[in-house]
């Protein structure tokens, strides 16, 4: 006969109160599998291992219908989800080890007497970021042609080029003498060995005279900067030609033209809120504004970059390369992934999205300011 466990037993076992297990009996989440013949709940080994799961996804921060859905999920058996919770577990401990150090150069900084403004403190956030994931980067980040094109034709006849927020060097034009400013050393180190010379700095602070370039490029970064209209304004300072690849971060311009923001990952929303414009990128320096249409065969896996090719966001290392998601945290991610994937397979998502078959590229708010 199968030993069934109390409410009592497995709630001191796995650190929890019993009202939370009634909680738990009480919305569906977790039925014990019996009642005692005085009608106590008795808990099986497999409500064991359900509860074992909650409490994990609890820790990551998921809400407890999102937990239900997860556990519920016919397609995930154990093993399934103790993958998934490998995995948003070490993205977790990634950013735990970008934040301890960076706590451990506050202490450091405090402890010889230098105090350090919230600014500064912020500053390093967007690199940090790059230091956890920046080692995801190279498996889908890579030159794509067609936009390499534009941005070099946009350098016009700079020989000198200054690229800022340069990380693995994928719109490096090889033809010009280039010098990156790459804050990540995450990133720095994973620069081909022939790449050009890489300063580690930020925008916001470049250590270069006025004037040292023939053009500076920036591509894909500026959402990243603490201040990027500072960042702009020294790119301005240090080369007479700008040229910056970015998205116009509106409503209307990019959250609610891809279906990937607009119908699976409002959160974005919450991302952009406080940045500049594009129009006020644009303004301070000078640039006009280009919109440069996403291929739908696009060969660097940016956010936007599968929008014909759904699949591809079902893939953990397409996620990773892209800082949109751990930015949204593990809960909303494993949301919209799990609608995707059902939208994916119900064809919800073909007969919502039925349009972007016929397209060849797409206008998805993706700029090129040029100055
Ligand atoms: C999405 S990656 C783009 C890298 C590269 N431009 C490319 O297109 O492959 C963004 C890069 O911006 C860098 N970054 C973050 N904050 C920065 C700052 N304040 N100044 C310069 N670069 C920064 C990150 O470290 C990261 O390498």
């Amino acid at each position: 006969m199968t030993e069934h466990l109390t409410v009592g037993r497995v709630a001191r076992m796995a650190g929890v109160s019993v009202r939370t297990l009634h909680h738990y009996d009480e919305i569906g989440l977790l039925r014990p599998v019996a009642r005692t013949s005085a009608g106590h709940r008795a808990y099986s080994a497999g409500d064991v291992e359900r509860l074992r799961e909650v409490l994990a996804y609890r820790r990551l921060g998921f809400g407890l219908r999102e937990i239900a859905a997860l556990v519920d999920d016919p397609t995930s058996d154990a093993v399934a989800h103790l993958h998934r919770l490998r995995g948003l577990l070490l993205a977790q401990r990634d950013r735990a080890t970008a934040t301890i150090a960076a706590i451990d150069r506050e202490l450091e900084a405090r402890a010889m007497g230098i105090s350090m403004t919230p600014e500064q403190h912020l500053r390093v956030s967007g690199a940090q970021l790059y230091e956890s994931i920046g080692s995801a980067y190279p498996a889908t980040r890579r030159t794509e042609p067609r936009i390499a094109a534009r941005v070099w034709e946009a350098l016009g006849d700079a020989r000198t080029v200054l690229n800022v927020g340069a990380g693995t060097g994928s719109y490096e034009p090889v033809d010009r003498a280039v010098t990156a400013v790459e804050p990540s050393a995450t990133m720095r180190t994973q620069r081909a060995v022939d790449a050009a010379p890489c300063v580690a700095a930020s925008a916001e602070n470049l250590p270069f005279a006025d004037g040292a370039f023939d053009a500076a490029l920036a591509f894909s970064t500026v959402h990243h900067w603490h201040d990027p209209i500072a960042g702009l304004r020294e790119m301005r300072r240090v080369a007479r030609r700008v040229v910056v690849f970015t998205h116009d971060a509106s409503d209307t311009g990019w959250r609610q033209r891809f279906w990937l923001s607009r119908d699976y990952l409002p959160e974005v929303a919450g991302l952009v809120v406080g940045r500049p414009s594009v129009d006020e990128l644009a303004r301070a320096i000078g640039a006009r504004i280009e919109p440069v249409l996403v291929p739908w065969d696009c060969a660097d896996g940016f956010f936007e970059a599968y929008w014909r090719r759904p699949e591809a966001y079902l893939e953990e290392q397409v996620r990773r390369a892209v800082s949109v998601w751990t930015r949204v945290g593990p809960a909303a991610e494993q949301r919209a992934v799990r609608a995707l994937r059902q939208d994916l397979s119900s064809g919800r998502w073909a007969e919502r999205n039925r349009e972007l078959t016929d397209l060849d590229a797409a206008e998805l708010g993706l700029r090129l300011l040029v100055a």
